[in-house]
């Protein structure tokens, strides 16, 4: 009966947390028919959604608005809505602690949740990123205990990793294949089934561990070459007469065995610097050291550092002192043309400089204002005249809403952590990944 609901799109589709994840994955089932039950404790973003607004870059409002007005996406912040799902996503962040240790309270609290109102035949599938056993030693119990149902036998209960890339319009969410590990054969073969109506291609995997570990190593993959990169970057500076930009897009022509990974001045978001931590904890356990993924994070925390001891280089060599400079801060999102700071890089440069300069300031087009250490910053206007009355312009952010031949012009100095300045060549205009 399940598999026919879902066949036919009469299935109702439960979303638990509507951020990144969760939104546009509601608007994918919302598209192919399907009725959504929206959920997230945040009144906030509920009432938003409820008036058709959308606060995720990737979701616009006329994605959401027609079926909020026709009933079909339902929104709430009460888990008893559930009761009505035949399926539930679990989308809530997965962060560390300041130890960076894994913090699941959110998914503890939405599994704890979901328990009390689990019914038979529902299909519970979580999304988020964890580490291996998350799905059967820590949601299961939880569920079962809530619920007093069986897993595998009253309800079904799978891992399915979220892959999107918020911001890459080249892989809309579905041309990326669905992972999926089933705790049972039928829990694969039923949320394999509910993927297959919103995603071109579902790979069934033979456990949620397999899908856990999956996931993360796909993160694990980019955190290590990033890292990489970094460090050639580095060398390159010190050897001087090698760019590293131009030794990628070289390298990158090999049209097999290699994939581009370029640097920057250190990871963002909520994907790339957490899920690794996740590893190695779990490793831990097993007296096992994932010395990719510390040397990794080691040579990756350290390039805010470095780039304050660039920024610093480079003013000396124009005869300023870095307590004496004036900063602009140009892009601090974590990456470009999104407005997710999430762990950005920029904040972090932000947060080493802000008593240390005479002066502070950003522009960003998609972050109208950030909190840096409790400080608000407001995005200044960019004009010609900021430009000429500030020491130092640091991009931390390839925006391309920028036009870089007039950052350049018009700016003193122009250290550029991202090579968005690629192809100009000016005497002010100083680069991550090269000597000068
Ligand atoms: N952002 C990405 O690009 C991305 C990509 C792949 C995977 N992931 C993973 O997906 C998960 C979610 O990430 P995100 O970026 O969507 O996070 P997010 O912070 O954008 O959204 C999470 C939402 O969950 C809500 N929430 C928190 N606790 C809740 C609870 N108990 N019940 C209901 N709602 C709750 C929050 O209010 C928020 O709206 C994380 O594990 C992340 O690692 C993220």
């Amino acid at each position: 009966m399940l598999e026919e609901k879902i066949r036919s799109k009469k299935a109702k589709i439960g979303v638990v947390g509507l951020g990144y994840v969760g939104l546009p994955l509601a608007v994918s089932f919302l598209k192919e028919g399907f009725v959504v039950i929206g959920l997230d404790i945040s009144n906030e973003r509920v009432e938003l959604l409820k008036k058709g607004k959308s606060y995720i870059d990737d979701v616009q409002d006329d994605e959401i608005k027609p079926f909020v007005k026709n009933g079909r996406f339902i929104l709430t912040t009460e888990y008893s809505s559930l009761e009505d799902a035949d399926a539930i996503n679990i989308c809530v962040p997965t962060p560390f602690t300041v130890t960076k240790d894994p913090d699941l309270k959110y998914v503890i609290d939405a599994s704890e949740r979901i328990g009390e109102v689990l019914k038979k035949e529902q299909i519970v599938i979580l999304k988020s990123t964890t580490y291996p056993e998350t799905t059967e030693k820590v949601v299961l119990p939880i569920l079962e205990r809530k619920s007093g149902l069986r897993a595998g036998k009253d309800f079904y209960l799978a891992f399915a990793p979220e892959r999107v890339d918020p911001g890459n319009k080249k892989f809309p969410p579905r041309t990326i294949p669905a992972v999926v590990g089933g705790y049972t054969k039928k829990c694969t073969k039923l949320t394999a089934l509910l993927y297959s109506q919103i995603v071109d291609r579902v790979v069934p995997v033979s456990n949620p561990r397999v899908a856990e570990m999956t996931k993360l190593l796909e993160n694990i993959f980019r955190n290590v070459n990033i890292a990489l990169v970094n460090e050639l970057a580095l060398l390159c500076e010190r050897m001087g007469g090698v760019d590293m930009w131009e030794v990628i897009e070289a390298a990158s022509t090999k049209p097999f065995g290699f994939m581009p990974f370029y640097p920057g001045p250190g990871l963002g978001g909520h994907c790339i610097p957490i899920d690794p931590y996740y590893l190695s904890w779990k490793a831990r356990e097993y007296d096992f050291h994932t010395s990719f993924i510390e040397l990794a994070a080691k040579v990756n925390e350290d390039m805010p550092y470095h780039v304050i001891q660039k920024l610093q280089d480079v003013l000396n060599r124009n005869g300023i002192v870095l307590k004496d400079a004036t900063v602009l801060i140009l892009g601090v999102s974590f990456k470009e043309n999104i407005s997710d700071t999430r762990n950005s890089p920029a904040l972090k440069i932000m947060s080493l400089l802000m008593h240390r300069v005479k002066k502070l300031i950003y522009n960003d087009p998609y972050v109208p204002s950030v909190s840096v250490d409790g400080k608000i910053f407001d995005s200044k206007k960019l004009t010609r005249q900021l430009l000429k009355g500030i020491d130092v312009v640091l991009i931390t952010a390839a925006h391309r809403d920028y036009d870089y031949r007039w950052i350049v012009k018009n700016s003193r100095i122009v250290l550029d952590t991202r090579n968005a300045t690629k192809n100009i060549r000016a005497k002010n205009l100083f680069k991550l990944g090269l000597r000068k």
